[in-house]
């Protein structure tokens, strides 16, 4: 496959916070048009810095290094906060865990849907309400006209992560980065999204990087998936070879410390050892050059 069907390249990324040891080193990661990526790994392995750090919003008191990356075909690696802002929530967005704090209280999702609309240059007032719309009915909201003049509280939170997908999928990004988009939804309504976000990719085309520490979730929803531990990926793959035959002994504790209701339901859970070490076993990993 040629390097123009990138949409996310981050080859030998490393991020260390205000002068601390790095807390991701060496992770490469890709991401093609139309692809869906996961990344998974406990708690604190360093998935969200990875995250943050393709949308170019780190802290200023992080320190990135990467041999390349490259978000939506553009080389960021020497990028300033305006060469971001010509590519965050344009070409390349990102959804957060809980949709409330993305969304503002105070005003009409209509109105908040329409402004990054302008924002983006790309409609005049009344032309954006009525594309608001659209894009509340893209993202399957239930009777979107009427919504439009909702506040956030009037909605419930599957139907407020429906509001923010539709503003990061509004000026069609080529690339949609999801931090853990549906770790605050019940079941039902984490299928919901899940499914919408893999509706969209189809419709779009937009390739997806999607974090999660839910394997589960990864595995319906992925086509290939990076491991993450203690900062480093120890595996990946595609989805299907990492989740059911993973050759990582991190993989296979992390597969083996979940209930999964094939397995005999009162068989106790593995239980990962906090000071597990797996840094001296090599990383089994795909090529991503
Ligand atoms: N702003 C920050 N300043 C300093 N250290 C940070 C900052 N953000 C993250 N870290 C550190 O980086 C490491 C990785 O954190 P990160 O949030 O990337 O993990 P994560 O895999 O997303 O975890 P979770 O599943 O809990 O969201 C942690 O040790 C954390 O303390
Ligand atoms: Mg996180």
């Amino acid at each position: 496959m040629s390097a123009d069907t990138d949409v996310l390249l981050a080859e030998d990324l490393t991020i260390a916070y205000g002068g601390a040891p790095p807390s991701v080193s060496g992770v490469s990661l890709r991401v093609r048009r139309g692809e869906i990526v996961g990344v998974i790994g406990e708690s604190g392995s360093g998935k969200s810095s990875v995250a943050l750090a393709v949308m170019g919003l780190l802290p200023v008191s992080a320190v990135v290094s990467a041999e390349r990356l490259s978000v939506a075909g553009s080389d960021m690696r020497a990028a300033t906060e305006r060469d971001w802002a010509q590519v965050r929530g344009v070409r390349a967005s990102m959804v957060f865990q809980e949709p409330m704090s993305a969304l503002n209280p105070c005003m009409r999702i209509g109105a908040q849907i329409a402004e990054v609309l302008r924002i983006h240059g790309t409609v005049g007032r009344r032309r954006a309400r009525e594309r608001a719309m659209e894009l509340l009915e893209l993202v399957r909201m239930p009777d979107p006209r009427r919504r439009l003049d909702y506040y956030p509280h009037q909605l419930s939170g599957g139907q407020r992560q429906r509001v923010v997908i539709a503003i990061a999928v509004a000026a069609d990004p080529a690339v949609l980065v999801a931090d853990e988009p549906t770790t605050a939804l019940d079941m039902t309504v984490q299928a919901q999204i899940l499914d919408l976000i893999r509706t969209l990719r189809d419709e779009t085309g937009m390739g997806v990087l999607f974090i999660s520490h839910d394997l589960g979730v990864v595995g319906q929803l992925c086509e290939r998936v990076a491991v993450m531990y203690r900062g480093r990926t120890v595996e990946s793959g595609a989805a299907e070879r990492v989740l059911d035959d993973p050759h990582h002994p991190y993989t296979q504790a992390l597969l083996d410390s979940i209930p999964r209701p094939s397995v005999a339901s009162r068989s106790p859970l593995a239980v990962i050892p906090a000071d597990n070490d797996y840094a001296h076993v090599p990383a089994v990993l795909e090529e991503v050059r």
